[in-house]
């Protein structure tokens, strides 16, 4: 399993628009696509799903999977992407390795969903070669602190050209860093209505020689 291709880091400050990026992913996510999410306790994981989710066009009801290891969402016809792919929902907190993640049997599912995974990491790589990671990170205080790498792209919502959520106090900013591995991902994907909006450099293609994580297929 090689290291990332790429590297697009996205600042959000509400939680609409932590949403309003998972829909313009989910939007262009085809079956067999494997995303891998990163954030502590309340990042944002399950709201950044739920976007993807309605980017899908799949039956509502996205919540944390907490007793539930896995639900999987339906396409609906009447979405905005018929005959699309399903989403599949697993939260692997409660998993300890990728033993146990193949006990669920998610290959079932891949060919025909979108699989995101929450808590994820070091736990579900080898189940495709390719995998979009999404880092949600706290922007500021505590140890969740943003790394720092250069700029990052604004994140505006199309429907809302005009920041006007309403402020919610819960509202806090977070930094969103997505990372590309294997041939599907040998690009970026383009995100109408965010990419126009950037700020910074869209996405950061990293050297061949970036470290690797170990292998786990062994
Ligand atoms: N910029 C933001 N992006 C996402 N969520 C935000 C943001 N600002 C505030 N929030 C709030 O933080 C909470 C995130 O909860 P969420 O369930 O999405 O996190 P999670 O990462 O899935 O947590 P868990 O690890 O418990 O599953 C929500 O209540 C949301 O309203
Ligand atoms: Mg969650």
């Amino acid at each position: 399993m090689s290291g990332p291709v790429w590297e697009r880091r996205l600042d959000v400050s509400t939680a609409a628009q932590t949403h309003a990026l998972g829909a313009a992913l989910g939007a262009v996510l085809e079956a067999g696509d494997l995303l891998v999410l990163t954030g502590e306790l309340g990042a944002g994981k399950t709201t950044f799903t739920q976007g993807l989710g309605e980017g899908l066009g799949v039956r509502a009801g996205i919540i944390s999977p907490t007793f539930v290891l896995v639900r999987i969402h339906p396409n609906l016809p009447a979405g905005p992407r018929p005959g699309g792919p399903d989403l599949v929902h697993v939260d692997a907190y409660r998993l300890e390795s990728a033993a146990e993640i193949d006990d669920i049997d998610l290959e079932n599912t891949m060919d025909t969903a979108v699989t995101v995974v929450e808590w994820g990491r070091a736990r579900v790589e080898h189940l495709s070669d390719s995998r979009l990671e999404v880092e949600l990170h706290r922007t500021r205080g505590g140890a969740g602190d943003t790394p720092d790498a250069g700029p990052a792209a604004t994140v505006v919502d199309a429907a809302a050209p005009v920041l006007d959520f309403d402020t919610d106090d819960d509202d806090e900013p977070r930094t969103v860093v997505i990372r590309g591995f294997g041939p599907r991902w040998a690009e970026p994907p383009a995100l109408p209505g965010i990419d126009s909006s950037g700020t910074g450099e869209p996405e950061t293609a990293l050297p061949e020689t970036t470290p690797q994580p170990p292998e786990r297929n062994a």
